[in-house]
Protein backbone atom coordinates (compact mmCIF):
# COMPACT_ATOMS: atom_id res chain seq x y z
CA UNK A 1 0.00 0.00 0.00
CA UNK A 2 2.39 1.96 1.16
CA UNK A 3 6.54 2.43 0.23
CA UNK A 4 8.46 4.84 1.98
CA UNK A 5 12.21 5.08 1.24
CA UNK A 6 15.20 7.64 2.46
CA UNK A 7 12.89 10.40 3.45
CA UNK A 8 14.71 13.56 5.34
CA UNK A 9 13.09 16.67 6.06
CA UNK A 10 15.14 19.44 7.50
CA UNK A 11 14.01 22.72 9.84
CA UNK A 12 16.39 25.35 9.08
CA UNK A 13 19.30 24.01 9.84
CA UNK A 14 18.16 21.24 12.00
CA UNK A 15 17.52 17.37 10.89
CA UNK A 16 13.82 16.45 11.58
CA UNK A 17 13.88 13.72 9.61
CA UNK A 18 16.60 11.69 9.14
CA UNK A 19 16.57 9.17 5.83
CA UNK A 20 13.15 7.12 6.96
CA UNK A 21 12.69 3.82 5.21
CA UNK A 22 9.67 1.75 5.44
CA UNK A 23 6.52 0.25 4.33
CA UNK A 24 2.57 -0.40 5.30
CA UNK A 25 0.63 -3.02 3.72
CA UNK A 26 -2.75 -3.25 2.95
CA UNK A 27 -4.95 -4.03 5.80
CA UNK A 28 -2.49 -3.23 8.34
CA UNK A 29 -2.64 -1.01 11.30
CA UNK A 30 0.51 -0.02 11.84
CA UNK A 31 1.33 2.70 14.86
CA UNK A 32 3.65 5.40 15.34
CA UNK A 33 5.06 6.04 18.84
CA UNK A 34 7.77 8.35 19.59
CA UNK A 35 8.09 11.29 22.37
CA UNK A 36 7.48 14.39 21.98
CA UNK A 37 9.08 16.36 19.37
CA UNK A 38 10.32 13.01 17.59
CA UNK A 39 9.29 13.58 14.24
CA UNK A 40 5.49 11.90 14.25
CA UNK A 41 3.70 14.60 12.71
CA UNK A 42 6.19 15.62 10.51
CA UNK A 43 6.49 12.28 8.82
CA UNK A 44 2.28 12.22 8.21
CA UNK A 45 3.19 16.00 6.86
CA UNK A 46 5.44 14.82 4.41
CA UNK A 47 3.31 11.66 3.17
CA UNK A 48 0.50 13.73 2.49
CA UNK A 49 1.86 16.58 0.73
CA UNK A 50 2.07 19.52 3.62
CA UNK A 51 5.89 19.05 3.39
CA UNK A 52 8.07 17.64 0.71
CA UNK A 53 11.38 15.57 0.85
CA UNK A 54 14.05 17.04 -0.84
CA UNK A 55 14.86 13.15 -1.03
CA UNK A 56 14.08 9.58 -1.47
CA UNK A 57 10.44 8.40 -2.74
CA UNK A 58 7.38 7.82 -1.68
CA UNK A 59 5.05 5.65 -3.60
CA UNK A 60 1.74 5.00 -2.96
CA UNK A 61 -0.75 1.86 -4.42
CA UNK A 62 2.85 1.49 -6.52
CA UNK A 63 2.51 5.03 -8.09
CA UNK A 64 5.11 7.51 -7.02
CA UNK A 65 3.35 10.47 -5.07
CA UNK A 66 6.27 12.66 -3.57
CA UNK A 67 5.46 15.74 -5.74
CA UNK A 68 2.30 15.93 -5.74
CA UNK A 69 0.22 18.29 -3.76
CA UNK A 70 -2.02 17.50 -0.01
CA UNK A 71 -5.12 16.94 -2.51
CA UNK A 72 -3.84 15.03 -5.04
CA UNK A 73 -3.19 12.50 -2.95
CA UNK A 74 -6.30 12.72 -0.47
CA UNK A 75 -8.14 11.97 -4.15
CA UNK A 76 -5.99 9.22 -5.15
CA UNK A 77 -7.00 7.76 -1.35
CA UNK A 78 -4.26 9.12 1.68
CA UNK A 79 -5.64 11.23 3.90
CA UNK A 80 -4.98 12.29 7.34
CA UNK A 81 -6.27 14.09 10.23
CA UNK A 82 -4.53 17.09 12.31
CA UNK A 83 -3.60 16.86 15.28
CA UNK A 84 -4.58 20.15 15.86
CA UNK A 85 -8.18 20.15 15.07
CA UNK A 86 -9.41 22.43 12.68
CA UNK A 87 -13.35 22.33 11.91
CA UNK A 88 -14.61 25.28 9.74
CA UNK A 89 -16.41 26.45 13.32
CA UNK A 90 -19.13 28.46 11.86
CA UNK A 91 -20.43 25.71 9.91
CA UNK A 92 -22.02 22.72 10.91
CA UNK A 93 -21.19 19.10 11.69
CA UNK A 94 -22.88 18.15 8.66
CA UNK A 95 -21.17 20.78 6.57
CA UNK A 96 -17.90 20.06 7.62
CA UNK A 97 -18.46 16.53 6.40
CA UNK A 98 -19.92 17.61 2.78
CA UNK A 99 -16.58 19.91 2.37
CA UNK A 100 -14.72 16.36 2.95
CA UNK A 101 -17.12 14.48 0.50
CA UNK A 102 -16.75 17.01 -1.91
CA UNK A 103 -13.57 16.35 -2.87
CA UNK A 104 -14.37 12.83 -4.04
CA UNK A 105 -17.58 12.85 -5.00
CA UNK A 106 -19.40 14.50 -8.33
CA UNK A 107 -22.01 16.26 -7.32
CA UNK A 108 -23.68 17.93 -3.55
CA UNK A 109 -26.14 15.28 -3.33
CA UNK A 110 -23.79 12.63 -3.24
CA UNK A 111 -21.34 14.74 -0.86
CA UNK A 112 -24.67 14.99 0.89
CA UNK A 113 -25.61 11.43 1.45
CA UNK A 114 -21.71 10.22 1.80
CA UNK A 115 -21.93 12.91 4.77
CA UNK A 116 -24.85 10.99 6.53
CA UNK A 117 -23.54 7.88 6.24
CA UNK A 118 -19.73 8.98 7.55
CA UNK A 119 -22.07 10.50 10.42
CA UNK A 120 -23.96 7.52 11.46
CA UNK A 121 -20.32 5.17 10.56
CA UNK A 122 -18.84 7.82 14.02
CA UNK A 123 -21.90 7.94 15.53
CA UNK A 124 -22.39 11.55 15.34
CA UNK A 125 -25.60 11.70 13.72
CA UNK A 126 -27.50 13.20 16.76
CA UNK A 127 -24.78 16.21 16.79
CA UNK A 128 -25.50 16.95 13.15
CA UNK A 129 -26.92 19.85 13.44
CA UNK A 130 -24.32 21.75 16.08
CA UNK A 131 -21.88 24.21 14.73
CA UNK A 132 -17.99 23.29 15.00
CA UNK A 133 -17.04 25.58 17.40
CA UNK A 134 -19.86 24.25 19.75
CA UNK A 135 -18.16 20.52 19.77
CA UNK A 136 -16.13 18.82 23.01
CA UNK A 137 -12.09 17.76 22.79
CA UNK A 138 -13.99 14.54 21.87
CA UNK A 139 -16.30 15.67 19.13
CA UNK A 140 -13.95 17.39 17.44
CA UNK A 141 -11.57 14.64 17.23
CA UNK A 142 -14.78 12.04 16.25
CA UNK A 143 -15.20 14.90 13.81
CA UNK A 144 -12.13 15.18 12.02
CA UNK A 145 -11.74 11.56 11.62
CA UNK A 146 -15.34 12.02 10.05
CA UNK A 147 -14.11 14.55 8.02
CA UNK A 148 -10.83 12.55 6.90
CA UNK A 149 -13.08 9.38 5.86
CA UNK A 150 -16.09 11.97 3.71
CA UNK A 151 -13.02 11.44 1.25
CA UNK A 152 -13.35 7.78 1.54
CA UNK A 153 -9.02 6.67 1.91
CA UNK A 154 -7.76 3.66 1.24
CA UNK A 155 -4.90 4.46 3.57
CA UNK A 156 -5.60 7.09 7.29
CA UNK A 157 -3.37 8.41 9.10
CA UNK A 158 -4.34 9.15 12.66
CA UNK A 159 -2.65 11.55 14.29
CA UNK A 160 -3.35 12.10 17.78
CA UNK A 161 -7.00 11.04 17.81
CA UNK A 162 -6.80 9.46 21.08
CA UNK A 163 -5.67 12.66 22.91
CA UNK A 164 -7.79 14.13 26.00
CA UNK A 165 -10.19 11.96 25.54
CA UNK A 166 -11.49 10.69 28.72
CA UNK A 167 -11.58 6.79 29.66
CA UNK A 168 -15.42 5.92 28.06
CA UNK A 169 -14.69 8.38 25.09
CA UNK A 170 -11.16 6.76 24.52
CA UNK A 171 -13.56 3.45 24.18
CA UNK A 172 -15.80 4.53 21.85
CA UNK A 173 -12.79 5.70 19.69
CA UNK A 174 -10.76 2.49 19.60
CA UNK A 175 -14.42 0.76 18.78
CA UNK A 176 -14.16 3.47 15.78
CA UNK A 177 -10.63 2.20 14.49
CA UNK A 178 -11.46 -1.56 14.71
CA UNK A 179 -14.86 -0.90 12.59
CA UNK A 180 -12.18 1.17 9.93
CA UNK A 181 -10.10 -1.48 9.61
CA UNK A 182 -13.24 -3.89 9.48
CA UNK A 183 -14.02 -1.89 6.47
CA UNK A 184 -10.54 -2.40 4.71
CA UNK A 185 -9.24 0.69 5.56
CA UNK A 186 -5.11 0.55 6.58
CA UNK A 187 -3.98 2.73 9.38
CA UNK A 188 -1.27 4.58 10.52
CA UNK A 189 -1.78 6.01 13.28
CA UNK A 190 0.11 8.58 16.17
CA UNK A 191 -0.59 7.78 19.67
CA UNK A 192 1.07 8.67 22.93
CA UNK A 193 -1.48 6.44 25.22
CA UNK A 194 0.90 2.82 25.59
CA UNK A 195 -1.47 0.27 26.15
CA UNK A 196 -3.76 1.96 23.58
CA UNK A 197 -0.96 1.77 20.06
CA UNK A 198 -0.08 -1.68 21.50
CA UNK A 199 -3.67 -3.05 21.66
CA UNK A 200 -4.85 -1.88 18.20
CA UNK A 201 -1.62 -2.05 15.88
CA UNK A 202 -0.15 -5.03 14.05
CA UNK A 203 3.37 -3.45 13.79
CA UNK A 204 4.77 -0.07 15.20
CA UNK A 205 7.31 2.09 13.71
CA UNK A 206 9.41 3.87 16.78
CA UNK A 207 11.05 7.13 16.18
CA UNK A 208 13.45 9.37 18.12
CA UNK A 209 15.29 12.45 16.82
CA UNK A 210 14.08 11.75 13.72
CA UNK A 211 15.44 8.38 13.21
CA UNK A 212 13.40 5.39 12.89
CA UNK A 213 14.32 3.05 15.41
CA UNK A 214 12.70 0.25 15.84
CA UNK A 215 10.06 -1.51 13.73
CA UNK A 216 8.32 -4.54 14.51
CA UNK A 217 5.29 -6.55 16.41
CA UNK A 218 4.13 -4.55 19.16
CA UNK A 219 5.58 -6.48 21.77
CA UNK A 220 9.19 -6.39 20.73
CA UNK A 221 8.88 -2.18 20.03
CA UNK A 222 7.84 -2.54 23.82
CA UNK A 223 10.75 -4.27 25.16
CA UNK A 224 13.83 -2.71 22.66
CA UNK A 225 16.25 -0.97 24.47
CA UNK A 226 16.50 1.74 22.55
CA UNK A 227 12.71 2.22 22.77
CA UNK A 228 13.15 2.89 26.25
CA UNK A 229 16.09 5.01 26.48
CA UNK A 230 13.83 7.12 24.06
CA UNK A 231 10.97 7.75 26.33
CA UNK A 232 12.51 7.08 29.87
CA UNK A 233 16.74 8.22 29.76
CA UNK A 234 19.79 6.31 29.89
CA UNK A 235 19.76 5.97 33.52
CA UNK A 236 16.88 4.67 33.97
CA UNK A 237 17.50 1.77 31.58
CA UNK A 238 21.04 1.39 32.77
CA UNK A 239 19.63 0.77 36.45
CA UNK A 240 17.00 -1.77 35.30
CA UNK A 241 19.63 -3.70 33.75
N1 LIG B 1 7.16 24.05 10.70
C1 LIG B 1 8.21 23.81 11.51
N2 LIG B 1 9.27 24.66 11.55
C2 LIG B 1 10.33 24.42 12.34
N3 LIG B 1 10.44 23.35 13.16
C3 LIG B 1 9.42 22.46 13.15
C4 LIG B 1 8.26 22.65 12.35
N4 LIG B 1 7.41 21.61 12.56
C5 LIG B 1 8.01 20.83 13.47
N5 LIG B 1 9.22 21.33 13.83
C6 LIG B 1 10.17 20.73 14.77
O1 LIG B 1 10.41 19.42 14.32
C7 LIG B 1 10.52 18.52 15.42
C8 LIG B 1 9.50 17.40 15.24
O2 LIG B 1 8.20 17.92 15.41
P1 LIG B 1 6.90 17.03 15.25
O3 LIG B 1 5.74 17.93 15.40
O4 LIG B 1 7.00 16.25 14.00
O5 LIG B 1 7.04 16.05 16.51
P2 LIG B 1 6.00 14.96 17.05
O6 LIG B 1 6.77 13.68 17.12
O7 LIG B 1 4.75 14.98 16.28
O8 LIG B 1 5.78 15.49 18.54
P3 LIG B 1 4.44 15.47 19.47
O9 LIG B 1 4.41 14.10 20.08
O10 LIG B 1 4.73 16.51 20.50
O11 LIG B 1 3.26 15.79 18.62
C9 LIG B 1 10.33 19.34 16.67
O12 LIG B 1 11.58 19.67 17.17
C10 LIG B 1 9.60 20.57 16.17
O13 LIG B 1 9.90 21.68 16.97
MG1 LIG C 1 2.82 15.43 16.70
Amino acid sequence: MLEVRDISKWFGGNPVLHDITFRIEQGEVVGLIGPNGAGKTTLFNVLSGFYRSKTGAIRFKGEEISRLNPEDICRKGLCRTFQITKPFSNLTVFNNVVIGALSRERGIRQAEKKADEILDLVGMTSKRDLLGRSLTIADRKRLEVARALATSPDLLLLDEVMAGLNPNELKGMIDLVKRLTELGITLFVIEHIMTVIMGISDRIIALDHGELICEGPPKKVADDPKVLKAYLGEDYVAAQG
